[in-house]
């Protein structure tokens, strides 16, 4: 056995990662600001026939192809990207849900929208030659990048597998001992949905993980994220990788998604128990947990 594959879940994570609580909340408990959207855009979620495409309202059925569209454009480019956007600090937000998910060796994961495979190449080491790692994701282009990463890393535990998060077909009920989503669950159209189909595949005992750009709870900073989020963010969109729009996709949906509360109310709705989420980097990233018991 290597060492790598016999270290430990307890890497350290930056201090600064996590905002602070105020004295006498608990974690899981904080107050979180709702986004000024831009006149005229509201966040109304799925309605009748229709939903959003960042600020844009679409049809429900045209979404899928939407997001399919901006992952197929970034794909080749995704990694780099995502080091540049965010100052590589991607890396510490993974981190750090990879520690709450206190995943063991023997075990069972699925990654849902696993993309280019950061979360699975960690799992598949963690888990060992006795567990099983799934990378699964329904963009094919994503997935090619992510199976050529973790074969060429030689991950010989993983299987990838084209899935909607929204039904999750390919996976039999109580199956996973851990799933989790990376900054995945707002491109999905039917969030709930999802939520319920994660609910399926996890075994009894097992634990559910997303981690996911999410609100802000630190106001003096807002005029500077939105001047990051849609200004700088298309710019360095289109010098990287020649397109602006997927990134101003991308910081459009951040503004669409649910915040902290409201996810955390979804996970319930779906039947996870003792859900929680720890705000990193002032909110701009949470993760959230909940169990199947
Ligand atoms: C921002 S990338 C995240 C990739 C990776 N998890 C990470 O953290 O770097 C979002 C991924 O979600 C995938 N995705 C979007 N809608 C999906 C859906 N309905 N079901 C499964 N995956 C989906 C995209 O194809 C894309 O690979």
């Amino acid at each position: 056995m290597s060492n790598e594959n016999q270290k430990t879940n307890t890497a350290k994570v930056s201090p600064f990662l996590t905002s602070p609580l105020p004295e006498g909340t608990e974690q899981g408990q904080q107050t979180t600001k709702q986004y000024n959207l831009p006149r005229g855009v509201k966040n109304t979620g799925n309605v009748g026939d229709t939903t959003h495409f960042g600020f844009e309202t679409v049809k429900t059925e045209d979404k899928e192809q939407k997001v399919a569209h901006v992952f197929h454009s970034v794909a080749k480019k995704y990694d780099i990207m995502n080091d540049v956007m965010s100052f590589g600090i991607h890396r510490l937000w993974k981190r750090f849900a990879i520690n709450m998910s206190g995943v063991r060796r023997g075990q069972r994961v699925l990654d849902i929208a696993g993309g280019t495979g950061d979360l699975a190449k960690v799992f598949s080491r963690e888990v060992g030659s006795t567990g099983h790692v799934v990378l699964s994701d329904i963009n094919e282009s994503m997935l090619n990048v992510g199976r050529d990463r973790l074969i060429d890393a030689g991950c010989t535990n993983v299987d990838f597998v084209l899935a909607n998060a929204e039904s999750l077909e390919p996976f039999e009920d109580n199956s996973f001992d851990l799933v989790t989503i990376s900054f995945g669950l707002r491109n999905v159209t039917d969030k709930d949905a999802a939520l319920a189909s994660m609910y399926r595949v996890l075994k009894p005992g097992g634990r559910l993980l997303i981690l996911e750009f999410s609100k802000p709870v630190f106001e003096p900073f807002s005029k500077l994220y939105d001047f990051y989020s849609f200004t700088a963010l298309p710019v360095m969109g289109k010098i990287i990788a020649n397109d602006s729009e997927s990134y101003k996709y991308l910081a459009e949906s951040i503004r669409m998604h649910p915040d902290q509360r409201t996810l955390k109310g979804m996970m319930e709705n779906a039947g996870f128990e003792n859900c929680d989420y720890n705000n990193l980097t002032g909110g701009i990233v949470a993760v959230h947990r909940g169990f199947k018991l």
